[in-house]
């Protein structure tokens, strides 16, 4: 039996998208019921199950099961996977193809302060949030800064007696993104999306995105296109980076009132998108409310009833929230050995072909892997985008029989070597997002670039064994009835021989 904590990650008061929900969305396959511009998490998570139960996806999801290791077999073609089941009993599976979309954002962590669990409060963590906390009139502490806890200080200051967030660094609170998308024309009395948080689909407006499929195209195209259209702004220099950095910083003083102490100290001097933009509905104004106090004199360490600060104050508290993060390495959680008993994890950083593909590892394909979208707007196209490319690589590999393929070390160096806006606020670190807009992404992996890769056929010597004895699987099918699809009325009807 779970805990209430353990359930499932990320339930914090106010988790939610801080992208527009209709872009939130798989991009094929749309909600015309979202309750507002922003989803909060069990709505999110509403839309994911009935997608899984729409394309009766169970029989094809092994539930309950943890990969631990995967090992590439050469000689064989194949990786042989470790798997764990939930009461702790293993067995071994193999497969041609290893697709790993394990996500980078599964393991949080508790932060590293001395005394941490010495802590005799409630010790909650954004992921691993207790179902059933109260903070109704009591005294909470939130550490850090990031969108987790951007998103978790206005719930808890609405009923905390005092709240008071430990910051270490400055972020930028964004204007609501699509705030000039207006859907008047589905009901009048639609509110502007600039009310972001508190905004609500009235019933008109759902109703005519539930009739109306091409006007709720627009709609999500417009909505989408505000997104992508603000790339220019994260070009270093540009006059584009230039205003909205100025406008940014603006916005976050106004909406900072009188407070010259927490302009000093949250507004940053660099450029917006060195750090995921979020718009933050409330953040600013819960951070200036008089039970709200932000701390930026560190953590010296935790003890049985509070935080001790850098100033040697004590901070007592009752419930204490690491808004603290997850373990972002970039490498895969679990053992992965590829050619020459080479191991993923000992690569000092990761070197991954666009996201999708290492040197030395065969027929190991990642969704959302480093060096990806992860820079401007909604990760679920490059999602299915780059679910598309691995099964064109797949379909290469069956139709042509080849054993395995993976992306040539020099030109995956040749490719990380583009650096890009995001480089600003990096010391000295590789950055691991795409160097270039969502579109460049999309665009990059609409189909794969076979000559980066190494190619092993399974018989070299006969590299045109899938010519077969001459026929296509369409005449073996159905004989002198085979389909004749090349004959067509228009030149671009697409074609295909089976
Ligand atoms: C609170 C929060 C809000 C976010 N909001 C947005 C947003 O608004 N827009 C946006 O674009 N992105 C957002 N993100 C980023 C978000 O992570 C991605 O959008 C999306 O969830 C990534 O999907 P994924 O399938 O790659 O990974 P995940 O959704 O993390 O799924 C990975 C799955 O793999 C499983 N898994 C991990 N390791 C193993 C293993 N060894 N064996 C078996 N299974 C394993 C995990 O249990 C999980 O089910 C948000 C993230 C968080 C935490
Ligand atoms: N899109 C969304 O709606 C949404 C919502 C939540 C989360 N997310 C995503 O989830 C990821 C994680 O977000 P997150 O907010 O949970 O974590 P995060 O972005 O990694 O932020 C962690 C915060 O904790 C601080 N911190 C960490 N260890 C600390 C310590 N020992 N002492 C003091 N402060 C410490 C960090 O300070 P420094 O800044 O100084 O390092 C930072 O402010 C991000 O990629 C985010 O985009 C997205």
């Amino acid at each position: 039996m779970l805990s209430n904590y353990e359930l499932y990650e990320n339930r914090y008061p106010g988790c939610a998208c801080d992208i527009p929900a209709h872009t939130y969305t798989f991009p094929f396959e749309p909600n015309p019921d979202w309750s507002g511009y922003y989803s909060y998490a069990p709505e999110i998570q509403e839309y994911f199950i009935r997608f899984y139960t729409k394309y009766n996806l169970e029989p094809f999801v092994v539930l309950g099961t943890e990969v631990v290791a995967a090992e590439w077999h050469d000689l064989e073609g194949k990786w042989h996977v470790q798997l764990k089941r939930k009461d702790g009993s293993t067995f071994e599976d193999t497969c041609n193809v290893l697709i790993n979309g394990s996500g980078v954002l599964t393991k949080w962590k508790w932060p590293a302060i001395d005394g941490l669990h010495d802590f005799k409060g409630v010790l909650a963590h954004s992921a691993y949030w207790p179902q059933d906390l109260d903070w109704t009139d009591k005294r909470v502490a939130v550490i850090g800064t990031g969108s987790s806890s951007i998103q978790m200080v206005p719930k808890l200051a609405a009923t905390a007696s005092s709240v008071t967030v430990f910051m270490r660094n400055q972020t930028y609170i964004a204007p609501q993104f699509g705030a000039n998308v207006t859907n008047k024309e589905a009901d009048p009395a639609a509110m502007d999306p600039a009310a972001a948080g508190k905004h609500q689909y009235t019933e008109k407006e759902k109703q005519r995105f539930r009739d109306d499929p091409e006007y709720h195209l627009e709609y999500r195209k417009k909505v989408e296109g505000s997104i992508v259209g603000g790339w220019d702004m994260f070009n270093r220099g540009t006059d584009l980076n230039i205003q909205v950095r100025e406008l940014m910083q603006n916005q976050m003083r106004d909406r900072l009132g009188n407070r010259e102490d927490l302009k000093e100290r949250i507004i940053p001097t660099w450029s917006p998108g060195c750090r995921r933009l979020t718009p933050g509905e409330g953040y600013l104004e819960a951070l200036i409310k008089e039970n709200v106090t932000c701390n930026f004199d560190g953590i010296d360490g935790v003890n049985a009833t509070g935080l001790l600060t850098g100033k040697g104050e004590q901070v007592d508290v009752d419930i204490l929230v690491c808004a603290t993060g997850f373990d972002v390495q970039y490498l895969p959680h679990f053992r992965i050995v590829g050619l020459g008993a080479q191991v993923m994890q000992d690569q000092t950083t990761p070197n991954v072909y666009a996201s999708i593909a290492a040197p030395g590892f065969p027929n190991y394909f990642v969704i959302n892997g480093p060096r990806g979208n992860w820079g401007q707007g909604c990760a679920l196209p490059s999602h299915e985008t780059q679910m598309e490319y691995i099964l064109q690589c797949c379909r290469k590999m069956q139709e042509d029989q080849i054993k395995s393929m993976h992306p040539k070390e020099k030109i995956t160096t040749q490719l990380n070597a583009y650096e890009d806006a995001w480089h600003e606020k990096s010391v000295n670190g590789r950055i691991h997002i795409w160097p270039g807009s969502l579109l460049h992404h999309l665009k990059y992996l609409k189909r794969p670039r076979y000559e980066h890769y190494e190619i092993d056929y399974k018989d070299p010597d006969n590299v045109f064994a899938f010519l077969g004895n001459g026929r296509t699987i369409s005449q073996v099918k159905h004989g002198a009835g085979a389909p004749v699809p090349y004959i067509r009325n228009d030149e671009d009807t697409p074609w295909d021989i089976e």
